[in-house]
């Protein structure tokens, strides 16, 4: 069997050089009759009307360039319509060279998903790979032959509105999420009918924006860039994505956009990448005002310099390649490279041999906002969901309650649980493609049970008319449930926020309900994660609810009443106060650690503050509870070629069934440099029946050990470490000392 499959492998691989060998042929063989104005017309994109997502550059000759063959992609052209139209003005160009249709596809397409900070918190990769499979299905369906995603960007900084988009905070996790998305944007193969190019952003360091203000400048050190920047875009290369796109910020004094160190020395160089890079929007043409380049001209020798294949928008390209290479200062081998890299991605697709196979009308139909599709979407929506409380296990709820009370500004709002970067929907019948939370409810209670309705306030403003209305309802019911939190364009790009509070009056509202005596329960809808203290040191029940897209009220009602077992933990660390940024769990120890909360005196902590957050990296409360016992270690000393084989008991002590993310943090004692006081480098997401115990396992092995040293050289180094598992970064339950000998 070994024998044949081992025949099997080589042929497999045989047959895909010998495809990519072909394609090769067809790239040079095409190359060979373009003149140099249609070469550079394939490094230029712009957007079409549907949306624009950036500062728009009016440009009335679009439709004409493309038929002269002056354009190599689009952004924005959604729908087998208009996609199959502007496809028909290139088919008129010279060479026929087909257009490639990228979009925003962040979280779903017409079936909206979580928003990826959301789906992060699921710890739940086959959920995650799912929701990106169910997204490529419908935008190929649609057209789209390319999604600007997965963002991989880690996020420290919730004032930063973009952490919405990633996995938040650890380099570990992001990794292996980026990873499921990519293997879900790209299934089985590119050029399949239910596929779409990847697209690994924003390379690089974007989230470590100064204050968390959006395109500020990046400063770090080479070290930190690669312990805990890079792994994610490292990871998705792995997983085989298509192309990259470089970020806005200036990295330590230099653009992304013209970066060489970023997209020649570790891109395309050390990590050998194929594919294409395309700019951010107009991210070239920014590098004048960044005062990197004295005008579009020298932006554009920067850029193809660096390795920016692709200009989003700027024009850059289009307008001062051909000088610059007549001029001698950009070597047509530049652009024919830069050429190569997007025509390989067109033939792969099939584009050249049937330019319109992703616009079917009939495919698109049937593809989008399907049954299939929803359920999908509502199972990720409610794994999505974080417990962050439930006192007197008030949650899950009785459906045998009589009245129930839902108040707030977010109940019977559709579009806020679409949250940022949704595909635009019909502002028409909107409960055709989302499921409001009020729709929600009202789909799960039987006919017994009352449900009243208060509004209460709106997400911002001071208005508290509606206070004494919704408090005389909230008297009405037995239980009172909440939705408060941030509109769906609070979070996501330039939506940086100095101030993470619960906007408006919504907390006074909350307070004002829970004077009332009624049990509470408070939903928290939002792209962040933000502060809101007094509902969580006086409400026995939240549920961090995120944004959860189209099946967001029926998700929360699944969770709401037990239907589904809350398995969330926090991707992000939450603070006590904005001004505890930046704060998460893998920090050093300093030389004066602060011991505990009450740490005072000659320590690294605030005098006016706890230095614990409100809620750590990993946290996620459950209906029922988890042992952790008889951890084993096969040996406690390894060297670097061995490894050690983990296992511990795990029980479900409670009455109901659930999933506990298990999660194996190790500290590594000593080292050159000085190592975080833990880091995630395994975790497990297991179902337990009530009463039932799993022995779970995990393998040490050298990779685990690793990091950069101050040479920015990968590797262990012999020494003690701990290892530690447990249900949050801040809540160990097992842990053990073992030893890497040389
Ligand atoms: C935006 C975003 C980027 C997005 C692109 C196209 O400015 O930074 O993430 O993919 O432009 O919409």
């Amino acid at each position: 069997m070994k024998r044949i499959t081992t025949l099997t492998c080589l042929m497999l691989s045989f047959f895909a050089m010998a495809q990519q060998q072909t394609i090769d042929q067809k790239v040079n063989a095409l190359l060979k009759q373009m003149t140099l104005e249609e070469k550079i017309g394939q490094l230029n994109q712009y957007t079409g009307n549907n949306a624009a997502t950036g500062p728009i550059t009016i440009n009335p000759n679009k439709q004409a360039e493309i038929k002269d063959g002056l354009v190599g992609s689009m952004l924005n052209v959604v729908g087998t319509k208009y996609t199959r139209q502007y496809q028909e003005l290139a088919m008129q160009s010279r060479l026929k060279i087909p257009l490639l249709y990228g979009q925003d596809v962040i979280h779903g397409f017409k079936t909206t998903f979580p928003i990826p900070l959301g789906e992060a918190a699921s710890w739940d990769l086959a959920a995650i790979e799912l929701s990106a499979r169910v997204a490529a299905t419908e935008a190929a369906a649609s057209g789209i032959h390319w999604t600007f995603a997965p963002m991989v960007d880690i996020g420290r900084d919730p004032r930063w509105g973009r952490v919405m988009e990633g996995a938040g905070e650890d380099s570990y996790l992001g990794s292996r999420i980026a990873y499921a998305r990519v293997k879900g944007f790209q299934g089985d193969k590119l050029g399949n009918l239910n596929s779409v190019m990847a697209c690994v952003k924003h390379f690089a360091a974007y989230g470590a924006a100064i204050g968390g203000r959006d395109y500020n400048s990046v400063d770090m050190s080479e070290r930190m860039l690669w312990e805990t920047y890079l792994p994610p875009f490292k990871a998705a290369l792995d997983a085989g994505a298509a192309t990259f796109m470089n970020s806005f910020n200036d990295i330590n004094g230099i653009p992304a956009t013209g970066n060489a160190h970023l997209q020649r020395d570790i891109l395309k160089g050390k990590w050998n990448f194929q594919g294409f890079v395309v700019s951010d929007w107009g991210s070239i043409g920014e590098m004048v005002a960044h005062g990197y380049s004295k005008d579009l001209k020298e932006a554009a020798l920067a850029a193809i310099t660096a390795g920016s294949d692709m200009d989003m928008e700027s024009n850059a390209y289009r307008y001062n390649l051909p000088a610059l290479i007549k001029e001698n200062k950009v070597s047509i081998d530049l652009v024919d490279d830069a050429v190569k890299r997007i025509l390989r991605k067109k033939f792969e697709l099939g584009l050249f041999d049937d330019p319109y196979k992703y616009s079917n009308p009939d495919r698109e139909k049937q593809e989008l906002n399907n049954p299939e599709h929803r359920k999908a979407a509502r199972e990720v929506a409610a794994k999505s969901i974080v417990l962050l409380k439930n006192d007197n296990a008030i949650l899950p709820l009785a459906k045998s309650t009589k009245t129930i009370a839902f108040i707030g500004p977010m109940v019977k709002e559709y579009k806020a649980n679409m949250g940022f970067w949704a595909v635009e929907l019909p502002e028409v019948d909107y409960n055709k493609w989302v499921v409001s939370q009020w729709d929600g409810l009202q789909n799960k209670v039987g006919k017994n049970t009352k449900l009243l309705y208060a509004k209460g306030c709106e997400v911002e403003g001071d208005n508290k008319d509606g206070f004494a209305e919704a408090i005389a309802t909230a008297k009405q019911a037995d239980v009172v449930i909440l939705s408060i939190g941030e509109r769906h364009d609070m979070s996501g790009e330039a939506k940086s926020r100095s101030n993470i509070n619960i906007p408006g009056v919504q907390e006074e509202l909350v307070k004002a309900i829970q004077a009332t005596g009624k049990p509470v329960v408070v939903l928290v809808n939002a792209g962040r994660p933000l502060v809101f203290n007094w509902t969580a040191d006086n409400v026995p029940a939240i549920l961090y609810t995120w944004w959860l897209g189209s099946e967001a009220g029926n998700a929360i009602a699944d969770v709401l009443f037990g239907d589904y077992n809350p398995s969330g933990k926090l991707p992000m660390t939450f603070p006590r106060e904005v001004g505890q940024i930046p704060i998460y769990y893998n920090h050093y120890s300093t030389g004066r650690p602060a011991q505990d909360d009450n740490a005072k005196g000659y320590v690294s902590a605030y005098t006016d503050l706890k230095s614990s957050p409100k809620f750590p990296f990993g946290f996620g409360l459950s209906y029922t509870k988890f042992d952790y016992s008889d951890l084993k270690l096969s040996t406690t000393k390894m060297k670097s070629n061995e490894k050690i084989q983990v296992s511990f008991q795990l029980k479900n002590t409670g009455k109901v069934a659930g999933e506990e993310v298990v999660q194996l943090y190790l500290k590594d004692k000593f080292g050159s440099v000085v190592r975080p006081v833990l880091e995630l480098r395994d975790f497990q997401k297991v179902k337990l029946n009530a009463g039932e115990t799993k022995t779970i396992q995990f393998t040490i092995d050298n990779e685990k050990l690793s990091f950069y040293n101050d040479k920015i050289e990968w590797g262990s180094e012999p020494g003690d470490f701990e290892l530690m598992i447990g249900s949050s970064s801040a809540d160990i339950r097992v842990k053990s000392d073992f030893e890497l000998v040389k």
